[in-house]
């Protein structure tokens, strides 16, 4: 069975996506644990109700060695870990030990509106301001840099003159509960290659939600 561990920061609709993928059948995968670097979010309490193991490492408490803890929790139990709307930056030992078996969504298409400062509503009220007349999200794996790692995938949503920073959100938002689980399936079943800093998926067109 794939293992995942998933990292959050907020509501954790992203982990819902991944738990009704899983009770659907869709997924063939289990969630070792969550992780939060927050307290009292409504993610963990997504987590307590579906019975998935978690563990709240404030950020504040570890202002070094934050990810270090985490390797230590999730080395060795877990294939791959996913951040979804993981707020802190992961660095040191964990990205070598977990050297592409770790994904982010990022909600822009990267390299839009993505790096250093660049998360939450702030990519939205960007990709609005610039004009665009499509956003959408992507999956990527995590390197060193900020949102710089190879692109599994990506989906898009339209941009409307009369939209606002919330209203863009919400459409990302819907898109990126198809594209997170659609990229966990990629993974789980072995169909995702890194060549030359591009990812080549085999068998694209079975992938359907
Ligand atoms: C999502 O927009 C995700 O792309 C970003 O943070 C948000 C998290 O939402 N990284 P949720 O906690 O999964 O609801």
């Amino acid at each position: 069975m794939y293992r995942i561990a998933v990292l959050i920061s907020g509501s954790g609709s992203n982990l819902q996506a991944l738990i009704d993928k899983i009770e659907s059948g869709y997924l063939d995968c289990t969630i070792e644990c969550v992780i939060s670097d927050k307290k009292d979010v409504f993610g963990l309490k997504r987590a307590e109700e579906h019975g998935i193991k978690t563990f709240v490492l404030e950020r504040k408490e570890y202002v070094r060695g934050l990810s270090e803890v985490i390797y230590e929790i999730v080395r060795g139990k877990v294939d791959l870990i996913v951040l979804a709307g993981f707020l802190s930056i992961l660095d040191g030992d964990i990205l070598k030990g977990f050297r592409n078996r770790i994904i982010n969504i990022h909600p822009s298409l990267i390299p839009s509106f993505c790096g250093i400062g660049m998360y939450g509503i702030k990519v939205h009220e960007a990709a609005v301001k610039s004009g665009v007349k499509i956003s959408g999200c992507t999956v990527h794996f995590v390197d060193e840099g900020t949102d710089t790692g190879p692109i599994i995938l990506q989906k898009t949503v339209p941009v409307y003159y009369e939209d606002d920073a919330c209203a863009l959100q919400l459409r990302v938002l819907e898109q990126e509960h198809r594209a997170l689980p659609e990229a966990v399936k990629l993974l789980s079943e072995g169909r995702v290659n890194i060549l030359h800093n591009r990812v080549q998926i085999s068998g694209w067109e079975d992938i359907d939600d």
